[in-house]
């Protein structure tokens, strides 16, 4: 399906966006909002194929939100999520308790020490645009324990998609949503040996992420 007029179709992307942002801005309607179009397989994907962790392995989430991902680690590890958006911090704060390691933080504020055998960046990158997007990848490489990896998870539009998938991308409040083609220049540009990999149909509305690993 395509748009009959598109100037009106823009008008309703952009519509949609700003009814959706406000509810979503805050953390119990995120959360809701995930699991809704099913996160939970998702994340035990993620943790157990992406992550693949130990005990006793550091975990640092960068723009952790609510902290979704903490429910779904394996005991033992330990974790530390970084959020700016106070909204987002205090939920997660509320629901893990005041012994979760959860910060209103910069990656940069952290002790210049401070390394982990992962460094989590899910659903981060399509809201900064390519300066500051590569700044953080930057930064965060920098925080990887020796053998340790950078993960990042994005959405991946990419041709030949439908229109609902890609409302989806079109409605989302990250401005910075990129193509695959765009996402691995990026990524690229400062870790050359980065792996890809395309996941489909883990959500139930259609989806593609790009599950990005950066190996130290
Ligand atoms: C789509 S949410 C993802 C939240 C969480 N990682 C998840 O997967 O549910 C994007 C998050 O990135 C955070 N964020 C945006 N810019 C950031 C930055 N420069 N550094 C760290 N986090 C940032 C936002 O506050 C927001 O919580």
């Amino acid at each position: 399906m395509s748009d009959a007029n598109p100037t009106e179709g823009a008008t309703l992307t952009r519509a949609l966006r700003r009814i959706m942002s406000a509810p979503v801005g805050r953390a119990r309607a995120y959360s809701l909002l995930q699991r809704t179009v099913g996160q939970e397989r998702l994340l035990q994907r993620f943790v157990t194929e992406a992550l693949a962790l130990r005990p006793g392995d550091r975990v640092l989430d960068v723009g952790c939100g609510p902290a979704d991902v903490l429910a779904a680690l394996p005991a033992g590890v330990r974790y530390t999520g970084l959020e700016p958006h106070p909204p987002y911090l205090a939920g997660a704060q509320r629901r893990f308790g005041p012994a979760a390691d959860l910060r209103g933080a910069r990656v940069e504020d952290l002790p210049a020490d401070a390394v982990f055998e992962r460094v989590l960046l899910m659903g981060v990158l399509h809201h900064l645009p390519d300066p500051e997007a590569l700044a953080l990848l930057r930064a965060c490489l920098g925080r990887r324990a020796p053998g340790g990896a950078l993960v990042a998870l994005e959405p991946c539009p990419r041709p030949g998609r439908g229109w609902v998938e890609q409302q989806l991308y079109a409605i989302d409040r990250g401005r910075f949503v990129r193509s695959e083609e765009a996402l691995r220049a990026l990524v690229t540009s400062v870790a050359p040996q980065a792996d890809f990999d395309v996941w489909e149909g883990m959500l139930r509305v259609p989806y593609t992420y790009m599950l990005v690993s950066l190996r130290r």
